[in-house]
């Protein structure tokens, strides 16, 4: 796929893994939007995106708050009249030492708040842009702990990584991958959910043992996949996931 000029938005890429796939399409020639919902981190991730080469722009996006969904989609089509891809990276996690017994509810709304709804939203609203695209791509950070098989078998290493809000909400995400694939299965939007991997991020945390750039690695890969690459599917370092 021609990756010059193409025009990519990546949600959550104020730091850590958005930040770098960011950086990894930038650097194939793509026109990077810098997605965050805080105006002076975007500002400040496009400003050092743009002094290792890229063509960064921030785009102030809040995945849980429509109105910015909404003034992100009218910037982009008035700016570039289509957008190529979309990865939707902005993500949250919630103490991991709550048991799903003890997670409250209202932890479990405001993960999928961001984790799932906003992921619709972005993606609802984008989609009229994306379709203007030769070769639309959305990509959405999903996580093997979203793998109700790798969880189902007491002897996977995920199996006691028993997280209800965040596991439940990459399920969630999962599903939408498969049902939006299947709506766009005759268009040239191909639709897939990536495991990064453990990776050290804020999120991942220090102890993880992967780098930000080998977790980017599959998602960009995602980003950029030819005519005949897959769609509906669930990649970690390339190779499927099963569900
Ligand atoms: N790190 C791992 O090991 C790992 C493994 C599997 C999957 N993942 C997935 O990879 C994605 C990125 O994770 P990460 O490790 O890079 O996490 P991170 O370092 O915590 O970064 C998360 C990003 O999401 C943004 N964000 C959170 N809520 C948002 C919202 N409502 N609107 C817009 N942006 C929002 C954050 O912005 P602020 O800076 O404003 O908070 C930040 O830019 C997530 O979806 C995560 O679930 C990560």
């Amino acid at each position: 796929m021609p990756t010059a000029k193409r025009i990519a938005l990546i949600t959550g890429a104020n730091k850590g893994l958005g930040f770098e796939i960011s950086r990894q399409l930038g650097s194939l020639g793509m026109t990077v939007l810098i997605g965050a919902r805080d105006k002076k981190r975007g500002f400040a991730a496009a400003e050092k995106l743009k002094t290792l080469g890229c063509d960064a722009h921030p785009m102030i996006l809040d995945v849980t708050h429509e109105p910015s969904i909404g003034r992100a989609a009218e910037f982009i089509s008035r700016e570039y009249g289509r957008l190529d891809v979309l990865v939707n990276n902005a993500g949250i996690m919630e103490d991991s030492s709550l048991t799903p017994s003890t997670t409250p509810l209202e932890t479990l709304r405001s993960i999928f708040e961001t984790n799932f709804f906003g992921v619709v939203a972005v993606t609802q609203g984008l989609l009229p842009l994306l379709l203007r695209s030769d070769a639309g791509r959305i990509v959405n950070l999903s996580s093997s702990l979203g793998s109700l098989t790798l969880h189902s078998d007491p002897a996977s290493p995920i199996a006691d990584m028993n997280i209800l809000a965040y596991d439940s909400s990459k399920t969630a995400l999962n599903a939408l991958t498969v049902h939006f694939a299947h709506e766009l299965r005759d268009t040239p939007v191909k639709v897939n959910s990536a495991c990064p991997g453990w990776v050290k991020t804020d999120m991942g945390g220090p102890q993880a043992p992967g780098t930000v750039e080998q977790g980017a690695d599959t998602p960009v890969w995602l980003a950029t996949l030819p005519a005949d690459g897959p769609t509906g599917g669930f990649f970690n370092s390339r190779q499927p996931v099963p569900w």
